[in-house]
């Protein structure tokens, strides 16, 4: 039996209909999310890997698309090694004690399978489910900037001030974070392949805030380092971040096979630009105003997504909360109808 779309499209191969999946479509807008979560923290939903592994299948049943994505959160490895962090309901995630100095580095042990064994746990279980459409699952982590702005903003940020402030004045204090988040990201990430996931996403959901010269400076080498560690698994690898346009021909040397796309960059332009296997880029925005205006906007990324092979259908950003689930089933249809891009 040959490979499933979403792995071949990923490798720049013909496929027979254009794959699809949407960031953070496990949870957010599905009901049965809501009803099975209950009212506690996210952190301790992932603690039950019975409960993560049925919310990651969840979209799939739903929506038909053709991946998975681990219900997860890019901040886990770092609360399992005790780090001290909580998700806030609306706000994101919150650090008890932020990270501001180089005492601080103890606090970010080595990650050990015994850390991290729930979630794989919830890997195997999901993985076991898939195989029945086999259905590929996507493994993910928080690249080191993205996770550091948390650890040290110890909250989510606009200005990403006191991350840059840390950058700028103390660059060894914050290579030295770099280094020990690339020591927890590259087991953690390996482990979830060893488990059963076929591809990997690294988010690097706030690159956008910085420069060019920033960007090349402190958040691509980690990144490199990360990819450079994962080569020899041979598994897909996506990079994204949101607002990127103007970085994303730094970001296409990190060493990822596949580049994310957000919606403010045209997919050509942005193709043009990193000159890879491109994810992306449908405004998550422009799935609130029903079925039709989704279809509209579907369709003009399906254009711009042009006939070459290799590109795989998302939105530019993860799913709204609000969103409708009945207009992402149609935006799955439309894609999985009239995409043409490597389409044979
Ligand atoms: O794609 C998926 O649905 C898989 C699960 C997933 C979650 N978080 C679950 C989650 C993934 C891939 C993430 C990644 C993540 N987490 C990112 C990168 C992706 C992106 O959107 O840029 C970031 C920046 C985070 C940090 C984080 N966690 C934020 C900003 C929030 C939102 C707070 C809120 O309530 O709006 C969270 C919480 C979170 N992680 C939720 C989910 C389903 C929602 C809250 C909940 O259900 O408790």
């Amino acid at each position: 039996m040959s490979e499933p779309v979403f792995l071949r499209a990923a490798r720049g191969e013909t496929v027979e209909h254009l794959p699809v999946w949407f960031m953070r479509q496990a949870g957010r807008s599905l009901p049965e999310y809501r009803a099975l979560r209950g009212t506690g923290s996210i952190l301790d939903a992932i603690a039950d890997p019975a409960l993560s592994a049925e919310i990651t299948l969840q979209p799939v049943r739903r929506y038909g698309v053709d991946a998975a994505i681990l219900f997860s959160d890019i901040v886990t490895p770092y609360h399992a090694i005790g780090f001290g962090v909580d998700v806030e309901p609306g706000r994101g995630p919150v650090i008890a004690k932020p990270f501001t100095s180089s005492s601080d580095l103890e606090r970010l042990r080595d990650i050990t399978p015994d850390d991290y064994a729930h979630v794989m746990k919830t890997v195997e279980l999901s993985v076991a489910a898939l195989a029945e459409t086999d259905t590929p699952l996507i493994g993910f982590a928080g690249a080191p900037f993205t996770v550091a702005s948390y650890l040290v903003e110890g909250a989510p940020t606009r200005e990403f001030g006191v991350i840059k402030t840390m950058m700028h004045s103390q660059p060894a204090l914050f290579d030295s974070l770099m280094d020990r988040m690339v020591a927890i990201t590259i087991p953690y990430l390996r482990a979830q392949v060893a488990h059963g996931a076929r591809a990997l996403q690294l988010f690097d959901s706030w690159a956008g805030s910085l420069t060019r010269d920033e960007y090349e400076r402190f958040a691509l080498p980690s990144t490199q380092r990360i990819f450079d560690g994962l080569k020899d698994l041979n598994v897909p690898t996506i990079l994204f971040g949101v607002g990127t346009g103007e970085l994303l021909d730094l970001m296409s040397r990190a060493g990822s096979s596949i580049v994310g796309i957000d919606w403010h960059v045209d997919l050509d332009e942005g193709r043009r630009r990193t000159k890879k296997p491109s994810q992306g880029n449908l405004d998550p925005a422009r799935c609130l105003g029903g079925e039709a205006a989704a279809i509209q906007a579907t369709r003009e990324v399906l254009a711009k997504a042009g006939t070459d092979a290799g590109h795989i259908f998302n939105l530019g950003h993860g799913v709204l909360p609000s969103t409708d689930p009945t207009v992402l089933e149609r935006v799955v249809q439309v894609v999985h109808e009239e995409g043409k891009a490597g389409v044979q």
